[in-house]
């Protein structure tokens, strides 16, 4: 018996306010069109006050828990994808597990950034695949907003706050389709693999000036953004082929690319190196921005509920991000 891992149903939440970028130039020295021809980013979504990551994730959860007609006593295992936790400890993981009415199972956060959602995958799949659990529940969550220095318009106007979330179950590759159709392990739906990579060597091009045992403060985001787009660009091309190769498939193969949405420009160059004409990425920087762990999440949700992403396509996820972490994982739906 081989165990894949099966994604269930997806769910997202989005904070009620948007920010405009010309609400944006009234306060920050900027404009829509810089922002727009640099990223991509025309919005972005800020949590209410006293609204926290938890809140976003716990709608998102129950969003997600609802598209896969699963009860939450069902899930055991919550991963939460989260830079900007509601507190230092515990885990946002804890605090969504007690508001689902959970009192079994483990929960607890992953924190890579950008790329915590890919690492969350990888998590919540090797879980899975060994045995330690049957019914994940991985959310991406956060309330970047609440960590941007204001007046740094390198930074501030990228960003945004929301939560997504997967429900991913064991299933016997069998009973899920491969083989069944003369195609192989590749056309069995489920995560057919996923790579995470790290170089911590990278550290001081994108971090927060701040933390529990540095300043005891918060902190804001610091980022060179030419110093961070260049490595995305390398290493997502790299992560993708790597992520190709382990599974025998041709970039032709893949039915939709579901990016993180950092930046317009990077996302177009990983689809050029793909091959991939526009309409088969989904692209919601324009209306999220950089919602770090939570975009793809997001990104997936919006293609699957308009139809878009349908039962049996390959999708490709992929991520870079602060540390500098990068991922990927791909998924036949
Ligand atoms: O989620 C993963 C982490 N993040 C990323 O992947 C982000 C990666 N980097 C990027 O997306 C891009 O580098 C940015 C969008 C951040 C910036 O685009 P860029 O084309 O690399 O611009 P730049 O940083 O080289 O700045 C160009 C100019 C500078 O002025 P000077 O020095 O040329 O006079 C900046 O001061 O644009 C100026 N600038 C702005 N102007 C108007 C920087 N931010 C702004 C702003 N509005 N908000």
């Amino acid at each position: 018996m081989t165990i894949r891992s099966e994604i269930l149903g997806c769910g997202s939440y989005l904070p009620e306010r948007c920010v405009t970028n010309d609400e944006l130039a009234k306060t920050v020295d900027t404009s829509d069109e810089w922002i727009r021809s640099r990223s991509g980013i025309g919005q972005r979504h800020i949590a209410a006050e006293g609204e926290y990551t938890s809140d976003l994730a716990l709608n998102a959860a129950k969003r997600a828990l609802e598209h896969a007609g699963i009860d939450a006593s069902e899930i055991d295992l919550v991963i939460c994808a989260t830079t900007t936790p509601d507190n230092t400890f515990p885990s946002t993981a804890t605090k969504v597990q007690h508001r689902l009415g959970m009192t079994n199972g483990a929960a607890f956060d992953v924190q890579a950034v950008c790329s915590g959602f890919v690492y969350g995958l990888a998590v919540a799949d090797n879980f899975i695949k060994c045995g330690q659990a049957k019914t994940a529940l991985l959310i991406g969550a956060e309330t970047f907003s609440r960590i941007l220095d204001w007046n740094d318009r390198s930074t501030c106007v990228l960003f945004g706050d929301g939560a997504g979330a997967v429900v991913m179950r064991a299933r016997d590759e069998e009973e899920s389709g491969a083989g069944g159709n003369g195609k192989g392990h590749n056309s069995g739906r489920g995560v057919l693999s996923t790579h995470i990579h790290s170089d911590g060597s990278n550290y001081d091009i994108l971090y927060v000036d701040g933390g529990p045992s540095t300043t005891q403060t918060v902190g804001h985001v610091r980022m060179n953004g030419r110093e961070v787009f260049r490595h995305a660009v390398t290493n997502l091309a790299s992560i993708v082929d790597e992520a190709l190769e382990a599974n025998g498939l041709e970039r032709s193969d893949i039915d939709w690319l579901v990016p993180h949405q950092a930046n317009k420009r990077i996302i177009d160059s990983t689809a050029r190196k793909l091959g991939m004409s526009e309409d088969r990425v989904v692209l919601t920087v324009e209306k999220h921005a950089n919602t770090s762990a939570a975009s793809i999440p997001l990104a997936l949700d919006t293609a699957v509920k308009d139809g878009r992403i349908q039962r049996g396509d390959l999708v490709l996820l992929e991520a870079m991000g602060g540390g500098l972490t990068w991922g990927a994982g791909l998924v036949r739906w």
